[in-house]
């Protein structure tokens, strides 16, 4: 059995070092040292990485450096990239780093060149974009298709769905697309009210292709569609469904048709498939030279993440400040606050990467981890958030870390805007670090919460895919570093088991075997619906 990181010397001269920290208040560690900014402060390729508001000293970078290289990050980043089975629950590789890749060969252990299969998938991505883009792919009554839908759930939403929001800027002027995802009809019902079943192509995401709320959804669009289609209906299953899967078998049976259907392989981790085929929803609005832009942003993070020095490794600083902040300070919340109506989905986005992937507390082995892992991840468009849940980081008593994200230049042109948005990031930044007191007891702001930035010239493919490279690689090395697998997620099977179970009692009166706080809640929905 690997000894668990908590027994490792890093570890332990790390929670030394915390305490002789403890006291110390942000205003002291910048009085300290005036080249505070200069120090604690990365720029790669365009993403500046502003640290210097985490509640850190030389010496605690010094130390997580160190823990890095007894964890062995460095190995683990080389074996995700040489295609070895780091997803160990599933004997899987983890390979969305070849995803975006522009190299001729990307060999794996097993002798076979994954590039072929890579580039292939994008050529074909790329001719039904440009079909659909075009208008020469129809509907079924020879209409130009002018809205997609894509049905899918968690990695095969989340994804297109933020990405989608991000690259508003770059969309085709005509085609509308939306995201379904919610088991809730509430979710697809007024979707299809606002959209015409003549033009409307949708997309069926799942890499499974089990997924109840995906299945029901897309059982409904075909109703819908059927309907409308009538005697057209072959045609309209033909042309205007398509699957994104890794079970071709199953999405054939659903009556996809073999030219609509797009595969990935099962080393695809659904929340990092953005740069897969189920990204085709947002290809689809951006145009596949705007999706291929945001594959060369987030290759350009990776190998800036696979070769550079630990003190200089953005997405490994990202990680060892996170975890710093989880098991050496007890925050054990990240509040994500981009400052752009345009990643208002990356909170949402960035919660399942970060809580999927690490809310795990037993390495592969089944042993504990002995120390926290993820963090509790949330968060929201800056500045509506100041005027929502702020108050409580400026004057809650909770130790909340949050991440700032804010571009040099608009997306949107409408002027006057821009300025005073940053200028309020900067100064919530400001606010939660330093405080005030002005002794008015009610008005005193503490401080010392610890934040970070990340600035970019402007929202781009490019620099979507930078920023979502770092945050995907800042995940992986933090569960490098607790020893868990970031890949599995079996902590996700028990509920969707137990609603299999509970179906029959809503839908029949089936009497179920369950607890009795389950069995009375079941007994009164039943007797408080009109037709029961
Ligand atoms: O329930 C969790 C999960 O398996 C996620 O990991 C995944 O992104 C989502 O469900 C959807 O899965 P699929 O793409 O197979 O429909």
């Amino acid at each position: 059995m690997k000894p668990s990181i908590v027994d490792t010397p890093a570890w332990q001269a790390l929670a030394r070092h915390a305490e002789t920290l403890r006291g110390k208040h942000l205003r002291q560690l910048f009085a300290d040292d005036p080249e505070r900014f200069a120090r604690f402060s990365l720029e790669t390729d365009g993403l500046l990485f502003d640290y210097s508001k985490q509640r850190v000293d030389a010496e605690t970078l010094r130390l997580l450096a160190e823990l890095a290289r007894q964890a062995d990050v460095a190995g683990w980043i080389e074996r995700m990239f040489a295609g070895e089975p780091v997803n160990v629950s599933e004997n899987r590789a983890a390979l969305h780093v070849a995803l975006r890749s522009g190299a001729a060969r990307w060999p794996l252990p097993s002798g076979e060149d994954a590039m072929p299969g890579i580039r292939a998938g994008r050529e074909r991505m790329r001719a039904f974009c440009d079909a659909v883009r075009g208008g020469t792919l129809r509907g079924y009554s020879g209409e130009p298709i002018r809205a997609v839908v894509n049905i899918g759930i968690g990695g095969s939403d989340l994804g297109p769905r933020m990405a989608t929001a991000a690259l508003a800027a770059y969309a085709h002027p005509s085609l509308r697309i939306r995201y379904v995802s919610n088991l809730d009809a509430a979710d697809l019902a007024p979707v299809l009210e606002e959209l015409d079943p003549r033009s409307t192509l949708f997309i069926v995401t799942s890499k499974t292709f089990t997924t109840p709320e995906t299945l029901t959804n897309a059982k409904s669009a075909r109703d819908w569609l059927l309907a409308a289609a009538g005697d057209a209906a072959d045609a309209a299953m033909a042309r205007q469904f398509a699957a994104v899967t890794a079970n071709a078998g199953e999405a054939l049976r659903f009556g996809i048709a073999g030219d609509r259907l797009f595969e990935f392989r099962d080393w695809v981790g659904g929340r990092f498939s953005l740069w897969s085929p189920v990204g085709l929803p947002l290809a689809l609005a951006i145009g596949m030279d705007g999706f291929e832009r945001m594959l060369a942003g987030a290759e350009r993070m990776d190998r800036h993440f696979r070769e550079a020095p630990a003190e200089r490794n953005l997405p490994l600083l990202m990680a060892l400040i996170g975890l710093w902040n989880i098991d050496f300070l007890g925050a054990w919340n990240l509040s994500i606050s981009p400052y752009s109506q345009s990643l208002r989905w990356l909170p949402e986005y960035l919660q399942q990467l970060d809580m999927e992937s690490n809310g795990k507390s037993r390495r592969p082995d089944g042993t504990p981890v002995g120390a926290h892992t993820a963090p509790v991840v949330w968060g929201g468009a800056g500045s509506n958030t100041q005027h929502a849940y702020f108050q409580l980081l400026h004057q809650g008593d909770w130790l909340i870390p949050s991440d700032f994200i804010a571009f040099a230049e608009s997306d949107q042109p409408l002027p006057g805007h821009h300025d005073r948005l940053l200028a309020n990031c900067l100064a919530q930044a400001e606010a939660l670090a330093f405080g005030s007191d002005d002794g008015a007891p009610l008005r005193a702001c503490s401080g010392n919460q610890p934040s970070s930035t990340l600035l970019l010239p402007r929202l781009t493919p490019e620099t979507l895919g930078q920023l979502v490279a770092a945050y995907e690689h800042k995940v992986c090395a933090q569960a490098a570093i607790w020893g868990i697998n970031p890949f599995d997620q079996w902590g996700a099977e028990l509920g969707k088991k137990l609603a299999a179970r509970l179906l029959p009692a809503l839908t029949t009166a089936t009497p179920v075997d369950t607890d009795t706080s389950t069995a009375g809640l079941i007994d009164w929905l039943r007797r408080h619906r009109r037709n029961a």
